[in-house]
């Protein structure tokens, strides 16, 4: 089985990230042939600082390594250093029809938050992250609940590019964690924690402890003094309900049992020593291979040698189905 996914370098990584995404690839590289890719391409679409970029590149690296890939057992690679990937975005764009494109609600979002920049690239992210994962004749894609749609995307393209010009792509699927594939901003439950929005609702996975504290404190919880999971009646408690099962890898029944007679003060204070503790490793092994900047370069050289031989053999397929060669 092929499994293939990426992340933007767009800066610091929050937990959303890390429970939506890649806590899934560790336990898949075990299992499945794994492609991750830093998606650099896809960092363009919203205003981003050209001078930054190459530093968050190695940053991603960095963090892909402390949290566990293991380049012996997948591959990972920078996506601009793979020219097919834009190359079969442009075949793919030929047969997917407007309309698709402007339905994908990342696309309204995002051209909402920033009417200034609503460029084409923005309208076509979905064909280069198809591109991305049919390059690789994907069939699981891990990512968070936010990408589904991406993938579904994905998907259909795949089975109309078969259709129409016979059988190249695998139909891909996205998987998604049990539990976390949406978590919450600390600060409004009921949208989905990310970097762009309110800085105090979203914990980066190396936030140091006193911001890890100062952000659960100030964490919005709901009327009462109850731990339980209701999503609906209590949103702030559930998220962080499902933030502490995630990481101390206890069920949520057992937690709710854990702190009935508690209170929220003390089940703060628990989930911040359980934070703090959890993100204390990655902290620590993200400094050390940021300091070995040679390794980590080498390591995505390997990834791009192996990931280019995979791409230039589905592109040669492609071409030929669709008449170019
Ligand atoms: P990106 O960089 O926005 O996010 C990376 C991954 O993190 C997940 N995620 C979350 N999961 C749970 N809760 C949250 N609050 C949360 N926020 C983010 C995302 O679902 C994602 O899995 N378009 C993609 C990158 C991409 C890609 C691909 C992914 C490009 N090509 C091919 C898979 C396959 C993106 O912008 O992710």
């Amino acid at each position: 089985m092929r499994a293939f996914s990426g992340i933007r370098p767009t800066g610091e990584l929050h937990i959303g990230n890390y429970l939506g995404a890649i806590k899934q690839w560790i336990e898949l590289q075990e299992r499945a042939e794994c492609v991750f890719c830093i998606v650099d391409l896809h960092a363009m679409t919203t205003p981003y600082k050209p001078e930054r970029l190459q530093k968050n590149i190695l940053e991603l690296a960095a963090t892909y390594l402390a949290a566990g890939l293991n380049p012996e057992k997948c591959i990972f690679f920078v996506q601009s250093q793979i020219k097919e990937h834009t190359e079969l975005a442009w075949l793919l764009g030929t047969i997917t029809p407007l309309g698709e494109l402007q339905r994908m609600t990342q696309f309204k979002e995002k051209s909402k938050k920033h009417p200034e920049y609503v460029n084409a690239g923005l309208l076509n992210y979905p064909l280069l992250m198809a591109a991305d994962i049919l390059l690789y004749k994907t069939e699981v894609v891990p990512v968070g609940m936010d990408q589904k749609q991406h993938v579904e995307l994905a998907r259909e393209i795949a089975r109309r590019f078969n259709k129409k010009f016979g059988q190249v792509f695998q139909e891909p699927k996205a998987l998604l964690p049990k539990n976390g594939e949406k978590i919450m901003s600390l600060q409004k439950p009921k949208k989905k924690m990310s970097k762009t929005d309110d800085p105090r609702g979203c914990i980066g996975l190396f936030d140091e402890p006193e911001e890890i504290k100062k952000k659960i404190m100030t964490a919005v919880t709901d009327r009462g003094e109850i731990i339980k999971y209701d999503p609906q009646k209590k949103p702030g408690i559930s998220n962080l309900l499902t933030i502490y099962s995630l990481f101390s890898r206890k069920s949520i029944k057992e937690l709710e049992r854990k702190f009935k007679n508690s209170g929220y003060e003390k089940f703060k204070k628990s989930s911040i020593e359980l934070l703090i503790g959890s993100l204390g490793s990655f902290r620590r092994k993200r400094k050390e291979f940021l300091t070995r900047e040679v390794y980590v370069k080498e390591i995505l050289e390997q990834g791009r040698k192996k990931a280019q031989i995979i791409a230039e053999s589905t592109m040669a397929e492609a071409y030929k189905k669709m008449g170019l060669s």
